[in-house]
Parts: structure tokens; C-alpha cells; sequence
């Protein structure tokens, strides 16, 4: 795959991504195989998964499915024991997994309107599963020193968004979590790193009601959402070598976005 073996950024790598049955995951599996990457494609969906380890191995890739709700503790355990079974090893986990909502609901969600199950939910899909599969992957890439982790945060982590408090506390929490660990693995040759991410085009993005995608345009001085592939080749840059010197560090592809 790929245009020449002297270009690919991640040949032979071995490569893990929560979530990749969708949007920003599925892009990121397509780009690092086609950069010469094996991609384990994890996903709550078997459906999902199965289909993006299809589409891959159509365009001439190596991929297989793991499917594992990554909030679970024990789930992630056993994730990695089959990832590790079927590839012997891990160079990249990318923590991406995620859910925009806890609940289907038109109205926006105040904080008094939040259940416990919806602040823990989010937490869980999101924080608690950084965690789980950071914690697994480290157990193989500290002894052999090398390895990069990539993890999915959000404008909502960094800028702060209003209505999602739960989600926004999830993503702070993840780039948090990045930057404690980049300091801690940094000497053991494993590279720890986040994206924020702006608005992008997803199935995930796609209910937003048409007065919230004209607030998110409006507030996006590009004047538009982005696609899957502005984050792609952020999730690739932060996977390989190029990124070597890069720890703890949060790349924010937003259009512009800042603070509000
Ligand atoms: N789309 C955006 O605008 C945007 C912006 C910033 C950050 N993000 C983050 O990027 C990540 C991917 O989002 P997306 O837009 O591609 O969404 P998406 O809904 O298209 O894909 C998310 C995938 O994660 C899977 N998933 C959900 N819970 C899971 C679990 N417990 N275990 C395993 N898999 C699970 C879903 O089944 C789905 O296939 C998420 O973490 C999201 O919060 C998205």
C-alpha cells in the first residue's frame, strides 16, 4: 500500500484505535494502513468494526476487528490479550473511542438536567477508558521502550463548551490525563500526546440541530466544520517518528476556534 515503501510513516507498525468503527477513528484506520500500518479497529459495534476492517483490507491493508466496550475495565483486559495474540505486539494505541450524548434528547442539557448516569456514562466511555487501555498498553511499551499513544480530547476539553458539562469534563479530564503520563513514559521512550479537534463532519456531529451548526459556523472563523481527514493527519503526525520530540503536547486542528 501506499505510493513507496520509502514514504510510509508507519510501516510494519502495529496500531490499536478505540472506536474506529466511525468517523474520526474509521479515517484515522484507513489513513495508517495505508501508511503501512496493521490496524487493530476496536469498536462497541460488531457491525462497525467489521465493516472498517473490510474496507481497509479491499484497499490492499492488514486489519482486524476487536470489538470491546472500552469503558469496561475487564472488557479492555481481554481486548488486549486477543490484540496482543493475534499482532504479538503494540507501537500506537489511539484512545478515540467516544459518545456525543449519554441519552437521546432535542433539548440541550443543562447541568441540573443531567443524571448520574449521565455524568457517569460520559466519564466512563470517555475518561475511564483512556485509562484502561492507556494502562494496558504501557505494560508492553515501557518495557520494550518505544511506543506512542494518541489520545482523543476536544475544543470541549480545552475551550469549554456550554450544555455538554459532562462531555467537557471527560476531555479536560483526557488532556490532563495526557500530560501526566507524556512526563512520566517520556524516559521510557513512549511519546504521549492529545488532539483537540473543532467541529468536524461525523456521524457523531451530524444530529446537531440547524440553529447549533450555524452557532458552531459562526464561531468557526474558517467559516465551516472540518472533515475527517483534517484530523486524520493530525492522529498520523502525533503516531510516528515525526513526532519524537513532541510530549504532552495538544494539537487543536479547530478552523480557528478559541476560547469563548
Ligand atoms: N466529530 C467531532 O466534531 C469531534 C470533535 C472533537 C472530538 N471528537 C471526539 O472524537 C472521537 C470520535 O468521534 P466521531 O465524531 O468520530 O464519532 P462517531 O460517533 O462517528 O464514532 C465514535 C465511535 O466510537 C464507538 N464507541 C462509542 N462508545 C464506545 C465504547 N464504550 N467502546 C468502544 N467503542 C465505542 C462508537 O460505536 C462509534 O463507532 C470521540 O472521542 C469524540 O468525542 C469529535
Amino acid at each position: 500500500m501506499g505510493t513507496s515503501g520509502m514514504t510510509m510513516k508507519l510501516k510494519d507498525k502495529i496500531v490499536l484505535i478505540t472506536g474506529a468503527g466511525s468517523g474520526l477513528g474509521r479515517e484515522m484506520g484507513l489513513l495508517f494502513a495505508r501508511e503501512g500500518a496493521k490496524v487493530g479497529v476496536n469498536d462497541i459495534r460488531p457491525e462497525s468494526a467489521q465493516n472498517v476492517v473490510t474496507e481497509i483490507e479491499r484497499a490492499g491493508g492488514v486489519a482486524r476487528p476487536f470489538v470491546a466496550d472500552v469503558s469496561s475495565s475487564a472488557a479492555v483486559r481481554k481486548m488486549f490479550a486477543d490484540f496482543l495474540a493475534a499482532f504479538g505486539t503494540i507501537d500506537v494505541l489511539v484512545n478515540n473511542a467516544g459518545i456525543g450524548r449519554t441519552r437521546e434528547s432535542t433539548e440541550l442539557l443543562g447541568t441540573t438536567d443531567l443524571t448520574d448516569e449521565d455524568w457517569r456514562l460520559m466519564l466512563a466511555t470517555h475518561l475511564d477508558a483512556t485509562f484502561y487501555c492507556t494502562r494496558e498498553a504501557l505494560k508492553v511499551m515501557i518495557p520494550k521502550r518505544s511506543g506512542h499513544i494518541v489520545n482523543q480530547g476536544s475544543i470541549a476539553g480545552t475551550a469549554g463548551l456550554p450544555f455538554v458539562s459532562n462531555y467537557c469534563a471527560a476531555k479536560a479530564g483526557i488532556i490532563g490525563f495526557t500530560k501526566s503520563v507524556a512526563l512520566e513514559v517520556a524516559k521510557h521512550g513512549v511519546i504521549v500526546n492529545a488532539i483537540a479537534p473543532g467541529f468536524i463532519e461525523t456521524p457523531m456531529t451530524a444530529p446537531l440541530e440547524p440553529e447549533a451548526k450555524a452557532w458552531v459556523i459562526a464561531n468557526t472563523p474558517l467559516g465551516r466544520m472540518g472533515e475527517p481527514a483534517d484530523i486524520a493527519a493530525a492522529a498520523l503526525y502525533l503516531a510516528s517518528d515525526d513526532a519524537k520530540f513532541m510530549v504532552g503536547q495538544v494539537i487543536s486542528p479547530n478552523g480557528g476556534w478559541t476560547t469563548a
